[in-house]
Formats: C-alpha cells, structure tokens, sequence
C-alpha cells in the first residue's frame, strides 16, 4: 500500500472557515488524505480564504508567492483555493496565479473529493457554484470520518448560513450567498455527537446566526431561542454561545432566553458598525443607535452581567467628525467587554464602493481614537472581575508548570495552577489578577 497523501489547510478569515476548514479535511479524509500542519510536508494545501476587506483577499496571493517554490521539491504537489475569495474570484485566480490547481467556493466544498480526482488526472477544476442541494446533507458524517477523534473541550457548529442584509459595504452576502438554515435534527444530532466526544461548549454558528429559522424537530418553523432550548437539554454539554449576531434579528424570544437557561452564556457579540443614524442609513444597517441602545438595554434587564462585544468600520464614505463622535460616544454608553474595528475597505461589487472614500489619515486617526477607548474599556472591564468568582471550562495546559487555560463564561482567558485539574473540567475559580488579554485566580 503506498503511503496516504497529506493535506495542510490554512485559514483566513472567520470562525465559519475555521468550521468549514474542519469539514473539508473530513471530506479529503474519507478519499484518503491525512492531515499534516507543515506545509512543506503536505501532498495538497488548500487555503480557505476570507474576502472581507482588501487586505485579506491580497494575503492570498502573497501566501501563494511563497508557496510556489514547493511545488520544484514535490512535483506532486497541488495547491487549491477555498473559501471566500475562490467564490468572489472563481477562474480568476487561475489567471492570476498559475500555481493553483483547483478552486472551490463555500457552498460547493462536498464535491471536493470529485474535483480533487480530477485535479489529479491533470484537470485544474473550478467550482464556485450556489447550487440546490444542501452541502451539508452531502459531507461524509464525522461519525464515520477515521477514529472517533477527540474534539477537544470547545466546538463550532454551524446552524446558518448566507446573508440576506445587504450592508452596503460588505461582500459576505455575494460570497456566502443568501440566508440558509440547517434543520433542527442534524443540528441536535451533530451537537450529541460533539458531546459524546468530550465537547463541552458548543458555539453556534451563522453569517446571521440569530436570523436562524430552521424546520424544527416537530416539522413547525424553529427559531434560534428554540433551537437553544433545544440543545440545553443535552446533559453533557454545559455552554452554549452564539455567534455572530444582526441587531435587527434579536427576536423577543432569544431575548428571553438568556434569562431562561444557564446554559446559555452571558455573552453576546452584536456589531452595530457606527453611532450615526446618517452613517447607518448609509450602510443600510436598517436600525438607530438609539434602537441598538434599547436592546442592550432589554438584554441586561434579563442578563444584568451580560458581557457585550461588537465590530466597527471607521471612515465609512461620508462620515464626517460628528459621525464619528457619535461612535465614540455610543461605545461611551454601551461599555464594551471588547470589539474589533476596521478602517473601511472598499470591496468590489458592493454599493458603497462607488462612493468617494476618504483620505486614509482620517481613518487612521479615527481607528486609533476608537481603538484606545475600546482598549479601555476591556482593560476595566477585565479589572472589575477581580475579586470576583468565576466558573472556568479549562481547556489546556498553561504556560507554567502546573497551570491550565480556560474561559470563564465571559470568554475571559483565565489561567490557574489547578495540580489535578484536566481539560473539560468546569471549576470555581476567584479572580486574583489582570493581565493584558488574560486574568489570572486561584481555585475556589
Ligand atoms: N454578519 C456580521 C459581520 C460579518 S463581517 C454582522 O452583520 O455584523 C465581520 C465584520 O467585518 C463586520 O462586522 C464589519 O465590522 C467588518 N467589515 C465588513 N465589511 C467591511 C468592509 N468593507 N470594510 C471594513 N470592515 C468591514
Ligand atoms: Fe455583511 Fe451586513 Fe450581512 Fe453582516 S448583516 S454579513 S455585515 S451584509
Ligand atoms: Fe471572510 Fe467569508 Fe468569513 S469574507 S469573514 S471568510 S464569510
């Protein structure tokens, strides 16, 4: 028999490719590829790419430059592009860089051992299609994927997919295609599956994630919060989380939830992009500041220590001083736990990259602004919580001897001498210190 041929995947972007990466290595797995994590040692290397901003996308082809003299030490080596940039590019690729044997978008990956024979028959395929069936109906089940592998403590599982929003400088509902839910009893099944395999926490995944509206076990139409109530039921697993999430989606019912089931934990990710309702109107987000601030609002009355994260794009065309105030003082009033922010990046194909885009000095003063407010309020964020006690899922072995990492319901990092302890062990733990993207406590 000859020696199995070795796949390497590196991804870009979201926790969605890091879910999807996760699949395609299953999918190879069954034609017959095992993994490897160097790139020099691989026989395939697919990345799985993330188009969101410019930078991103042009990361491919930097990584692919490097790549390229590998293919002088193994001739049998072949290269192939997935994710978000194979789908907004497709053939294009070929063109550009010749190095690439095969590309394959996000809703096509379950007929990648098809395209991989016929790459490796000399074809260089291209498949970036948004067809009827349903990929994940298509893709092996992880059951019969090799051993019943140990997933670790910590999982992702993707309930939606697709956005139907249309902000107007995004790309994702052009590569990721239109709203999509998975029906209530894969979704169950595959979480049963997760837990039997020491899965603890499960994390819920959709481009839209609380837009889900997915056929239900009884055959009615399920939202999120249901299909939360759902999954608490599951003994073993202990955390659910969601993410990412539209403000415009935040049903009554998920919000309710949060006061319902332990399990569901106190932390939510609702981007909300910018404080100006000029700004908003603009980027066709569909709500106010004022609306985004009542929810908050509504949440913490049923979660008061709910911890909030959000995303932000500054220099959005046409934001003016005022505009950007109106930011810095939304997140004044919101207290993040933490947020990222992005300067605006014109994609093409979008409605906003026909506006006039201003001058690059302006965004990057305004992201750094931004950014030290936001920095600030994680900082206290992170203080207020020594002292206090904390149940923590652990996950691995620390950087000390003796010591483990896990996430406090909060996803704070907290790291403990815990002699004993192993991962996916829940413990009380008191909250001694603060590091800079860390706490630090002692068990209870
Ligand atoms: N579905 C999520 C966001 C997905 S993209 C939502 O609706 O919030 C992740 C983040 O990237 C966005 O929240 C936004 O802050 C940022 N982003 C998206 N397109 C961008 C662009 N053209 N320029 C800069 N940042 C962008
Ligand atoms: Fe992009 Fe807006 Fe859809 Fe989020 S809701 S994925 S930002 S179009
Ligand atoms: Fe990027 Fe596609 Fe995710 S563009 S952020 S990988 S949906």
């Amino acid at each position: 028999m000859t020696a199995p041929r070795k796949l390497f995947i590196k991804t870009y972007g979201c926790q969605m490719n890091v879910y999807d990466s996760e699949r395609m290595g299953e999918a190879l797995g069954a034609s017959g590829y095992v993994p490897t994590d160097r790139a020099d040692d691989a026989d395939m290397i697919l990345l799985n790419t993330c188009h969101i901003r410019e930078k991103a996308a042009e990361k491919v082809y930097s990584e692919l430059g490097r790549l390229k003299p590998l293919k002088q030490l193994n001739p049998d080596l072949k290269i192939g592009i997935a994710g978000c940039v194979a789908q907004a590019e497709g053939a294009e690729i070929m063109r550009r860089a010749p190095v690439v044997d095969l590309v394959v978008g996000p809703q096509t990956y379950h007929r990648l051992p098809e395209m991989e024979r016929a790459m490796r028959d000399g074809a260089r395929p291209v498949d970036t299609e948004f067809p009827t069936e349903d990929k994940f109906e298509h893709l092996p089940p992880a059951r019969s994927v090799g051993p019943r592998a140990s997933r670790g403590v910590s999982a992702f599982l993707t309930v939606q997919e697709g956005c139907d929003k249309f902000c107007a400088f995004c790309v994702v509902p052009y590569t990721r295609g239109a709203e999509v839910s998975r029906p209530a009893e894969r979704i169950l099944g595959e979480a049963r599956d997760l837990v039997s395999r020491g899965v603890r926490e499960i994390t819920l995944l959709g481009q839209n994630v609380n837009g889900y509206h997915g056929v239900g076990l009884d055959g009615s139409d399920w939202s999120l919060a249901r299909l939360v109530l759902a999954l608490a039921e599951i003994e073993d697993l202990w955390r659910i989380r969601y993410t990412t999430s539209h403000p415009n989606d935040m049903t009554d019912d998920l919000i309710a939830a949060h006061g319902e089931t332990e399990k569901l934990m106190p932390y939510l990710h609702l981007p909300v992009q910018s404080g100006s309702d000029k700004i908003l109107k603009a980027m066709n987000r569909k709500h106010t500041a004022a609306q985004y601030l009542r929810l908050l609002e509504r949440l913490r009355t049923v979660r008061p220590d709910l911890a909030v994260s959000g995303d932000f794009i500054v220099g959005f065309p046409g934001e003016d001083e005022a505009d950007f105030e109106a930011t810095m003082e939304l997140v004044r009033k919101v207290g993040y736990h933490s947020a990222f922010s992005f300067k605006y990046s014109a994609r093409p194909g979008t409605p906003a990259a026909e506006r006039p885009v201003l001058p690059d000095s302006i965004l990057d003063e305004r992201l750094y602004r931004l950014q030290a407010l936001i920095t600030e309020q994680q900082r206290a964020a992170q203080e207020a919580m020594v002292g206090r006690e904390v149940n923590v899922l652990f996950e691995k072995a620390g950087r000390l001897p003796g010591q483990m990492v896990g996430k406090s319901e909060y996803l704070h990092a907290v790291h403990a001498s815990v002699e004993g302890v192993c991962a996916g062990e829940m413990r009380r733990v008191r909250i001694t210190g603060s590091e800079t993207n860390s706490l630090s406590g002692i068990l209870v």
